[in-house]
């Protein structure tokens, strides 16, 4: 089988690659990935190899067919960061949208075997009570989530007007190994093992629901190998916890004082709690496998033993 990731040179997408080329080392893995900001090939050396890398654009219909033929299509390929979709919207509605359009004509032209979209929790807004099931309505508040949710609505679509064999996943946030030091677990790990002051937004109560990368990576593949044809499906590990207490965390492994702690003014639309019902997922078998707190701790241990990966980012950020 060959196998398109796009966007494989970022978080999700290098580890995804990882675990594919463990479970089926006989297939052909191609990676089209832009190199934006967020794509490194750092992400990729160890793999290198073993894979097929093309450097280019999703939104470019030259860049596409560089690909050539392939069997299965896993679009990671998108500007994610929140903060930046407040300050330039327009990028992500090219890459995340547009860009999506472009790969399903694509699937379309060479008659794919599978599509699958790799969403968000974001698209469903943010929910005070109870969790979001897959057929709730979207109600994105970011730039971002919407153009996430705008590509989720013309995969549906897709397969309802063409019968293209789409699946999507919708998972909450991540965490883990080659994650940009611009999301909130790497920038706490990074600035407390600097001594630097920890950004946390408003009184740092705001929910996210975490999940390791490796266990979001095994889902895919789940949902993949056994999701049914034009379904979504929402993947989480049911570890909701308040930005505060995750800051908590890291301090107390690193052994850093909770003075560390700067609270700073809230983003705009900044959703308050973010919380899926993976219900559907787990009757067909799938459940998480690392613990939380665990994880997190192999994580903060990754950014110790890696600094050759992040030290550059900081240099370029600064
Ligand atoms: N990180 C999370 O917590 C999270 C949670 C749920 C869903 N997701 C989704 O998972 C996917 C991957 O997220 P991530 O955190 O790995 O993102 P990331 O920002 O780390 O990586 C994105 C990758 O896409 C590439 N890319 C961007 N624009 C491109 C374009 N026009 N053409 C080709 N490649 C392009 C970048 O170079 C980079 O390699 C995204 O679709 C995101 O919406 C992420």
């Amino acid at each position: 089988m060959r196998i398109l990731i796009t966007g494989g040179a970022g978080f999700i997408g290098c580890n995804f690659i990882r675990c594919m080329l463990e479970r089926y080392p006989d297939d052909e893995i191609v990676v089209l990935d832009k190199l934006t900001y967020a794509g490194r090939l750092e992400n990729l050396q160890d793999v290198m190899g073993k894979i097929t890398f093309v450097k280019g654009d999703i939104c470019n219909r030259e860049d596409v067919e560089k690909v050539g033929d392939c069997d299965v299509i896993f679009n990671f390929a998108a500007e994610t960061h929140v903060d930046r979709s407040t300050i330039d919207a327009g990028v992500f509605v090219k890459t995340d949208v547009l860009g999506t359009y472009n790969l399903l004509e694509y699937a379309r032209r060479y008659d794919i075997e599978k599509y699958i979209q790799i969403s968000t929790d974001e698209v469903y807004g943010s929910i005070e009570k109870g969790s979001f099931k897959e057929e709730d309505i979207l109600d994105p508040s970011s730039p971002y989530s919407a153009s996430k949710a705008g590509a989720d609505l013309l995969v549906r679509a897709y397969y309802k007007t063409y019968g293209l064999p789409v699946l999507i996943t919708r998972s909450s946030n991540n965490f883990g190994p080659c994650q940009y030091p611009e999301k909130l677990i790497p920038v706490l790990i990074l600035n407390a093992l600097h001594d630097k002051p920890l950004p946390i937004y408003g009184e740092g109560k705001n929910i996210r629901d975490w999940i390791y990368v490796m266990d979001n990576c095994e889902a895919i593949d789940f949902v993949f190998q056994k999701g049914k044809i034009g379904e979504v499906y929402n993947i989480g590990a049911g570890n909701e916890r308040m930005n505060i207490e995750i800051a908590n965390i890291i301090l107390k492994e690193l052994n850093k004082p909770m003075s560390l702690i700067r609270f700073v003014e809230d983003r705009p639309g900044h959703d308050f709690r973010y919380s899926l019902n993976c219900e559907k997922i787990k009757k067909l078998g799938w459940a998480p496998r690392y613990k939380f707190e665990d994880a997190l701790k192999e994580t903060i241990k990754w950014h110790i033993e890696n600094e050759w990966w992040w030290k550059p980012l900081l240099e370029v950020n600064k």
